[in-house]
């Protein structure tokens, strides 16, 4: 049973603020992950946000135990300080069923609920964690007066969280997205590798036998690829936004770069940067080739009412490519209003 529409959109606490019809416009090319506890990273916050589209105060995994109450504490000291503009600020959360979820949410909202765009929920395992997430948001929104609410991003990283990835996309007008955690994946599903993301040298296709003793190539296969493109249209027809998560080999810049490179052409619309040299990565690969997005204008002016067809350096142009065209530049207008390099490249 799914909620009827008019439910669907209904506050789930009274004196809670309306749920989103549509979500607001962001640029979220990285979420770039610190540990709130850290005092020296905590200081450096205010110069951070005008690097990165999303501050993310991660209280979950790499946060050990007992740090997680400084953590979460370090947390509500930047939301209620920090002025970041127009950067994101999210938390992930402790999972729901650890002894710190409850205080994670209950302390942050009542602290700070107004400052925060997003809560990242971790293995997230099918609809009924985010409608408990949900519900549990909308009281405390109505309890602390917040007025604008809190959307819930979801971290695909179980094979039931697979299995369940298109009514987990679906289950509420809080959903902002859905992020891909490799290493969590791939021990849920009991994948072979100890990587966090990225390819394994072992996972390939090995070329026809050709010739007596002649050397037969295994060429690399990509272990994310069908997670990525199930978890994007699950996202995209829900009319939310998909990203790739980490990327774990910090001093592999190039297989960092691939890995995000995919997952872009996939459809996804960012990452996470955990160490700074992977936020400009991120900005280079999901900020849209100024190339493409040249041509892209000039298929815009050669079709203005997005009809018939058109032929542009010797390419058919149509209706399908005039929609592929506005994607590209749509983006491309959301970095350039926070890049003015970019908007020049761009001549936008
Ligand atoms: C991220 O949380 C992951 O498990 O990859
Ligand atoms: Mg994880």
């Amino acid at each position: 049973m799914t909620k009827v529409p008019r439910k669907f959109y209904e506050p789930l606490a009274i004196g809670a603020p309306q749920p989103y019809r549509e979500p607001p416009v962001a640029l979220e090319r990285m979420i770039h992950f610190f540990p709130p506890q850290n005092e020296k990273l905590r200081a450096k916050v205010p110069d951070m946000a005008g690097q990165v589209d999303v501050l993310l105060g991660n209280l979950e995994d790499a946060i050990p135990a007992d740090a997680k109450e400084a953590a979460r504490a370090g947390f509500v000291e930047i939301a209620k300080g920090a002025d970041l503009g127009t950067t994101g600020l999210w938390t992930r959360v402790n999972c729901l069923n650890s002894p710190w979820f409850l205080d994670d949410i209950t302390e942050i909202v009542a602290a700070a609920g107004n400052k925060v765009d997003v809560v990242m929920l971790p293995k997230v395992e099918g609809p009924w964690d985010i409608h408990y997430l949900d519900q549990l948001l909308a009281q405390l929104e109505a309890r602390h007066g917040v007025t604008r609410p809190i959307m819930i991003h979801a971290i695909l990283e179980t094979a039931l969280g697979v299995e369940n990835v298109s009514a987990i996309a679906a289950a509420s007008p809080r959903m902002h997205g859905m992020s891909l955690g490799p290493a969590d994946l791939a021990a849920s599903r009991g994948m072979k590798t100890t990587r966090v993301g990225g390819g394994h040298p072992f996972y390939g296709v090995l070329e026809d036998a050709h010739g007596e003793g002649a050397a037969r190539t295994l060429y690399q296969q990509d272990l994310w690829h069908f997670t990525v493109a199930r978890m994007v249209d699950a996202c995209v027809s829900n009319g939310i936004k998909a990203f790739y998560g980490p990327f774990g080999d910090f001093a592999d810049s190039e297989a960092c770069e691939a890995q995000f490179r995919n997952a872009f052409l996939l459809g996804c619309v960012g990452a996470w940067s955990l160490h700074p040299k992977q936020i400009d990565i991120a900005k280079q690969v999901f900020s849209p080739d100024v190339k493409e997005v040249l041509f892209a204008k000039r298929i815009l002016e050669a079709m203005p009412d997005g009809t018939g067809a058109v032929m542009i350096d010797g390419k058919m142009q149509d209706d399908a490519t005039w929609k592929q065209a506005k994607v590209i530049v749509d983006l491309a207008r959301l970095v350039a209003a926070k890049d003015p390099a970019m908007a020049e490249a761009y001549g936008l």
